[in-house]
């Protein structure tokens, strides 16, 4: 396994793996990997011929100067399960001076409003600095395809958005939530929450798959309202928000349509912590 923290050495060294055949795939992370980001990282092994995995905690997509600095660091551990997982992985972990130099800072960017609601209502800017993160691995990597999770929904729906607004030749796969044995998402933030409270979390879980039952029969409107009164029964939980939308467009759901896809997004806090989520509803 090869590791990289300048971006001209990386460059110099894929120039090399290079040839108008290779795929390459990247998969963008902010370390503290799991099984969730592992899952991305095997299926790009088994669609690409170089895979580059990035670990980068980007400074721009904070707006909690609090969350970045508790932002876990577990570079020796990611390294480890990376090798565990294949030996010809080529992992970038660049400083901020590396990636911004001396400006860090965000781009602007019109996603014709994806990012208006949920995530980039909630934590302002956080989208412009994601985007500007990923164009910047894209444009260092120049892979064939790029990883994200649904985990990560609106995430994916944006990166999308900056494809086809930019026209950077890159596939965007979308990779399946991974889950603890109970049901919470898995994520980085999982490890702040005691024991106990991790397995009283897949209460979020059981409550989404619930609600797509209920959107069977009832409306958008009624299944939110059912999940706030859900949540307001448990003081431990503190809910953000909980949306349901067009997945393609994020717009709301005013009367549910047959041939439209329909999904419930949702932020809770647990001990301080923020947990995120969202099912496919049909
Ligand atoms: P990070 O939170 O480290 O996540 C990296 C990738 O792993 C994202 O595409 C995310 O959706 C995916 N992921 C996280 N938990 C997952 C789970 N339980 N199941 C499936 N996929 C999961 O997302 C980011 O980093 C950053 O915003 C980044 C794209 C790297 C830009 O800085």
């Amino acid at each position: 396994m090869l590791l990289f923290s300048s971006k001209k050495e990386l460059i110099a060294h894929l120039a090399t793996l290079k040839n108008p055949s290779t795929v390459v795939g990247l998969v963008p992370t902010m370390g503290a990997l799991h099984k969730g980001h592992l899952s991305l990282i095997k299926k790009a092994i088994s669609e690409t011929k170089v895979v580059v995995v990035s670990i980068f905690v980007n400074p721009t997509q904070f707006d909690n100067q609090d969350d970045l600095k508790k932002y876990p660091d577990t570079l020796s551990a990611d390294l480890e399960s990376l090798k565990n997982i294949s030996a010809e992985l080529i992992v970038f972990n660049p400083s901020v001076t590396e990636l911004y130099s001396n400006n860090v800072s965000s781009k602007e960017y019109d996603f014709d409003g994806l990012d208006a609601t949920m995530e980039g209502e909630f934590r302002s800017n956080h989208f412009l600095g994601v985007a500007t993160v990923v164009e910047k691995l894209f444009s260092i990597v120049k892979p064939n395809k790029a990883y994200f999770g649904e985990k990560d929904f609106q995430q994916l729906l944006i990166i999308k958005k900056l494809i086809e607004k930019t026209n950077i030749p890159i596939e965007i796969i979308g990779c399946p939530i991974v889950r603890e044995p109970h049901g919470l998402a898995m994520s980085s933030r999982n490890e702040r929450l005691p024991k106990d409270l991790r397995l009283k979390a897949s209460f979020i879980y059981e409550t989404l798959l619930a609600a797509k039952e209920i959107f069977g029969t009832k409306s958008a409107a009624h299944v939110m309202n059912w999940v706030k009164n859900k949540f307001a029964k448990k003081p431990e939980f503190i809910l953000e928000y909980i949306k349901i939308a067009d997945q393609d467009t994020l717009n709301p759901v005013k009367r549910k349509q047959k041939n439209k896809k329909y999904r419930a997004f949702i932020v809770v806090y647990v001990n301080g912590v923020r947990l995120i989520d969202n099912i496919a509803l049909n």
